[in-house]
């Protein structure tokens, strides 16, 4: 789906999650949500949140399920994607906190935790719909260049290129994690639906290898060419190389 901007994008986003929620609550389920961090969902949590507002949208008893988080920060860390998901989804969106889960990259034993996340994933009866970003080189969540297509949620080692995407983030770039916990790839293809938003000429060549490039470990996203029911929604710059 190619919009003419960022605004218009958030808004089709938003829009399609209230009506995944809208379909499970008709079948008498809550529904859960998987959220993404990064600046190009923003916008869509935006609109969500007004739908709220406004009486369209009820998010009382809906679950998210974040992507990812970093290894070794503490939780109230401002930069930790427990602290980003409470003050950009949980809050605006007024999401009850006991449904919103985030892989702990805190725990004593991290490779436990993403065992346990897989568990709460599939404890909750699935995702009913994932909403992604995607990084420069093809990343979602956190799964970098050469991530299995069938991984699972596991501790990743961050790209260079990501560390010194997010590294505008933190004081100083070395403060930029090494490792993380995501969501794997076979994880996120288990979504309903996976809904992928990118604006702006930055992800342009991303896109394009995403939608038009071979599947392949080494443009993470690709493997979204396989999934039934994935949809990319994109403005102009960033589909400006499609
Ligand atoms: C981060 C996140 C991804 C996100 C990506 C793009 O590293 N882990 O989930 O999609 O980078 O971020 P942005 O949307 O700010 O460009």
């Amino acid at each position: 789906v190619i919009l003419d901007d960022p605004e218009s994008v958030a808004e089709f986003a938003a829009r399609r999650i209230a009506h995944v929620i809208a379909v499970a609550a008709s079948r008498g389920r809550a529904g859960a949500i998987g959220v993404a961090t990064g600046s190009s969902p923003l916008g869509t949590y935006r609109h969500l949140a007004d739908l709220a507002a406004a009486g369209q949208l009820d998010l009382a008893h809906v679950s998210a399920f974040a992507l990812d988080e970093y290894v070794g920060l503490p939780y109230d860390h401002p930069e930790s994607y427990h602290a980003v998901i409470a003050r950009t989804v949980t809050e605006p969106l007024g999401l009850d906190p006991a449904l919103v889960h985030v892989p702990d990259g805190a725990a004593t034993d991290p490779q436990a935790a993403c065992a346990r996340y897989e568990e709460l994933i599939r404890g909750a009866g699935g995702i009913d719909i994932q909403l992604l970003g995607i990084g420069a080189n093809g990343h979602i969540g956190f799964n970098e260049p050469t991530s299995s297509l069938t991984s699972r949620t596991r501790i990743k080692t961050l790209a260079q290129r990501t560390r010194e995407d997010n590294a505008r983030f933190f004081d100083s770039p070395d403060q930029v994690p090494i490792h993380c916990i995501t969501q794997g790839l076979g994880t996120i293809a288990d979504a309903g639906q996976a809904l992928l938003v990118a604006t702006g000429g930055s992800k342009a060549a991303a896109v394009a290898a995403m939608v038009e490039g071979p599947v392949t470990s080494m443009c993470p996203a690709s493997v979204l060419q396989m999934h039934p029911h994935a949809t990319v929604v994109v403005d102009d710059e960033a589909a400006s190389r499609l």
